[in-house]
């Protein structure tokens, strides 16, 4: 008696553990990464539109080894955060971008990128650059691309795979402050007139219904960088004539500003629609960390463009064929005036899959996937 139970009890574990495998074998790795966001994150899209804002030249992506060196639309010299995340968490294709025109049929499975250089959450965000894509006409393609998956999975597939097997990330922001709020000359009526509490209000309240819509579309998933340290980027620092160590205030004290408030808005996200998990990537710091302490991560320096041009740090004219380009880009923290090297990508991407709640919460990357 005793020995048949056993044998049962036996039995009955071989056969959870297969279908454990079994489930396993199916759910191996991420299935699609969708991506909103602007140049941080663009892996081409404006490669399409007539806008001023490209980085289909080189050197941009001389270090991007599925094109061969060639420019992509990549505003880096490799990999974007997104691209890496992909990598890392099992997907295996980068998203392709949205307004390319193969981006059809099955190759839509990998995930869709709808980031755009010069968009931000709000609509007149990035005039500056004539064309961009704003944050909620990439809801409207994620709408499009949403029938797209329902025809190629089924209806009751899709829902599942978009649902459970795909992460929505979303990064955006830092536009608002520098290509709106703080530019000089196309909101100086709005910058009288709004004070940074009623602009940052009305960020939030654009940003709560273009997650909400994603919500209604299925999506489940997600990661939303906040705003990162603008105050020390290379252009901030070279128009400010700022020493290396320095930082400018105000973008940094707007972005700080608006990061408090993202916070509490993904919280309220995370209480009230229900199944969905908002996880917040805290950049800000991470970039902060990296810039202060970057001889301990390996560069030589956090302040200098590696490609740009104009005053100390590299850092008024963007990166293209006559700009200065430095001998080692893996040493720099910021490949042109406004972005990150594939070496820092690289950093900043580790974290956000395996790091701890200082920079990543309520979970990392990697717990969110098999959430
Ligand atoms: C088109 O798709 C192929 C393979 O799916 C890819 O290698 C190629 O880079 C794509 N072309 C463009 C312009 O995106
Ligand atoms: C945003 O701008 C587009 C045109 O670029 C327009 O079609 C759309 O209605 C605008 N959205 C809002 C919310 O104003
Ligand atoms: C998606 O598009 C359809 C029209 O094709 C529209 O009725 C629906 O409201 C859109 N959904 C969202 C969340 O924007």
């Amino acid at each position: 008696m005793m020995k048949s139970c056993n044998i049962v009890a036996l039995v009955g574990l071989v056969l959870l553990f297969m279908i454990h495998l079994a489930n396993a074998a199916e759910n191996k790795g991420l299935g699609a990464s969708f991506i909103f966001g602007d140049s941080l994150v663009d892996s081409g899209n404006n490669n399409y539109l007539p806008s001023l804002s490209k980085a289909n030249i080189v050197p941009n992506g001389i270090d991007f080894k599925a094109s061969g060196g060639k420019p992509t639309g990549r505003y880096t010299n490799g990999r974007t955060i997104g691209d890496i995340v992909g990598e890392e968490l099992g997907q295996p294709n980068y998203a392709l971008p949205y307004l390319a025109p193969n981006t059809t049929g099955k190759s839509i499975l990998y995930g869709v990128n709808y980031a755009s250089g010069g968009a931000g959450i709000l609509n007149s965000t990035g005039r500056i650059f004539v064309n961009r894509v704003g944050m909620d006409i990439q809801v409207d393609f994620f709408n499009q691309t949403r029938k797209q998956i329902d025809k190629v999975l089924g209806p009751s597939k899709a829902k599942e795979y978009i649902m459970k097997r795909s992460i929505f990330s979303i990064t955006i922001g830092s536009n608002d402050f520098l290509n709106n709020y703080l530019l000089p000359v196309l909101s100086i009526g709005a910058r009288i007139s709004e004070s940074p509490d009623a602009f940052i209000d009305d960020l939030i309240s654009h940003f709560r219904a273009q997650l909400t819509r994603l919500y209604q579309l299925d999506a489940r998933k997600f990661v939303i960088g906040n705003v990162g340290p603008l105050g020390c980027i290379p252009y901030q620092k070279t128009i400010n004539q700022l020493n290396p160590d320095e930082c400018v205030e105000l973008p940094n004290k707007l972005a700080l500003q608006y990061n408090g408030r993202l916070k509490d808005l993904l919280a309220e996200l995370n209480d009230n629609l229900p199944g969905s998990t908002f996880v917040y990537a805290n950049v800000y710091d991470l970039v902060k960390e990296l810039i202060t302490n970057y001889d301990k991560y390996g560069f030589t320096t956090a302040s200098k463009a590696c490609c740009g041009n104009g005053g100390q740090y590299a850092g008024i004219v963007p990166c293209g064929p006559t700009s200065s380009l430095c001998s080692d880009r893996s040493m720099h923290v910021f490949w042109d005036p406004y972005h990150p090297s594939e070496a820092a990508n690289l950093l900043l991407a580790k974290k956000l899959i395996d790091g701890d709640t200082r920079f990543i919460s309520p979970m990392n990357l990697r717990q969110l996937r098999d959430h």
